[in-house]
């Protein structure tokens, strides 16, 4: 390994999630074996742009690898290039990449490794267009990443969401109610889909794929006829009904993606109550999906990406972002890797096998 390499920075960006530490944990226990000093950098590209850092030691990263979030901090609205400043109580933007540049070099960084979602390869590919080194990991819970097969923290969201919806099943057939659970998902559907279909959802409803109102009342009202005097609807925070507009419950601009989505699941449920007389609930899972402990799954496929994070650094690598194929750990380009969502097709496997099995979508 070439060992020109002597310093590298590491911070994870946008939403927190499970595996974030297993990723730097990865990364850094790597480079400490080479030799390489790693500078963990807090809260994102808002530490890059502040220049907040610390270094990481061995003790750091030893015992992190269950532990959910991310010790470096993350946030949503650190973007360089939309930097949001208060001048005289009004929110107004600014660019602020060249302190970042400046931070980074200050620190005397050899590379960086990035950890995030889309939001964060963004904004890493226009730091990488102005000179800096900088390989990437993605994380999601949304698993919307195109170029690669999986991002860590979807298996432990939707590990939360079988779970949830295994507790709803109870009450649903005690009380013989049509339990609405809202998960997370806010342009893919993948928690939606494959937490729905872990849990056995009676109704999916995904971002993807606008909904009739009058097949999701027909399913809940014929499974009642047929004795299953229950439902159990699963519907990502970005679905919407034919014709019909997402949910946003707030729109702050300092954020990277300025709009907080919630709300639908409420909206489903007071509908379906009123249009067939069953009674129904709902249940907003929220952050608890993004929290905990991540799932064996994740923390392995973490530990992955963080080695072949290092690696790619080794290989002077840059620009490109470690991701899943298959079976193998291999490299994209990040410039790739943003140009467009994973979304859920009508082809997708667990898609066509949902519908086999009776699974309604509205569509
Ligand atoms: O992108 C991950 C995600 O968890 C989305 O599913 C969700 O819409 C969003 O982040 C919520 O972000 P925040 O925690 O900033 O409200």
């Amino acid at each position: 390994m070439n060992m020109q390499i002597k310093r590298i920075g590491i911070l994870t960006g946008g939403g927190d999630c499970p595996g974030l530490n297993a990723v730097i944990r990865g990364v850094a226990k790597c480079a400490h074996d080479q030799g390489i000093e790693v500078i963990g950098i807090e809260d994102g590209f808002e530490g890059l742009v502040e220049g907040r850092a610390r270094q990481l030691f061995n003790k750091d990263v030893s015992g992190i690898l269950t532990v959910g979030g991310t010790i470096l901090g993350t946030s949503n609205k650190g973007d360089p290039f939309h930097w949001p400043e208060t001048r005289n109580g009004e929110i107004v933007i600014v660019d602020r990449s060249r302190d970042a540049i400046a931070n980074y070099e200050k620190w005397k960084l050899d590379a960086l490794i990035t950890i995030g979602g889309d939001g964060t390869m963004n904004i890493s590919n226009k730091l990488i267009k102005m000179g800096l080194n900088i390989v990437g990991a993605p994380k999601t819970i949304d698993n919307d990443l195109e170029a690669t097969d999986l991002t860590f923290g979807h298996d432990s969201a939707v590990f939360v969401v079988a779970e949830a919806i295994d507790r709803l099943h109870t009450t649903a057939s005690s009380h013989h109610r049509v339990m609405i659970v809202e998960v997370m998902g806010r342009y893919a559907g993948w928690i939606g889909l494959n937490g729905g279909l872990a849990g056995g959802a009676d109704i999916i409803l995904l971002p993807e794929f606008p909904f009739h109102w009058e097949k999701i009342f027909a399913k809940a009202i014929e499974r009642n006829r047929k004795g299953k005097r229950f439902s159990i609807v699963c519907v990502a925070e970005g679905a919407k009904p034919y014709g019909g507009e997402i949910l946003a419950r707030e729109v702050d601009i300092r954020r990277t993606d300025p709009i907080q989505l919630g709300g639908i699941g409420e909206v489903v449920a007071k509908k379906i109550a009123r249009e067939t007389g069953l009674e129904t609930r709902f249940t907003v899972l929220g952050h608890l999906q993004r929290g905990g402990s991540p799932t064996p799954f994740d923390r392995i496929l973490a530990t992955k990406f963080g080695y072949q994070a290092i690696y790619l650094t080794l290989k002077k690598e840059f620009g490109k972002m470690a991701a899943l194929k298959g079976d193998k750990i291999i490299a994209v380009d990040i410039e790739e890797a943003i140009s467009r969502l994973k979304l859920v097709k009508e082809d997708n496997q667990a898609f066509l096998t949902a519908r086999a099995i009776g699974v309604e979508f509205g569509i």
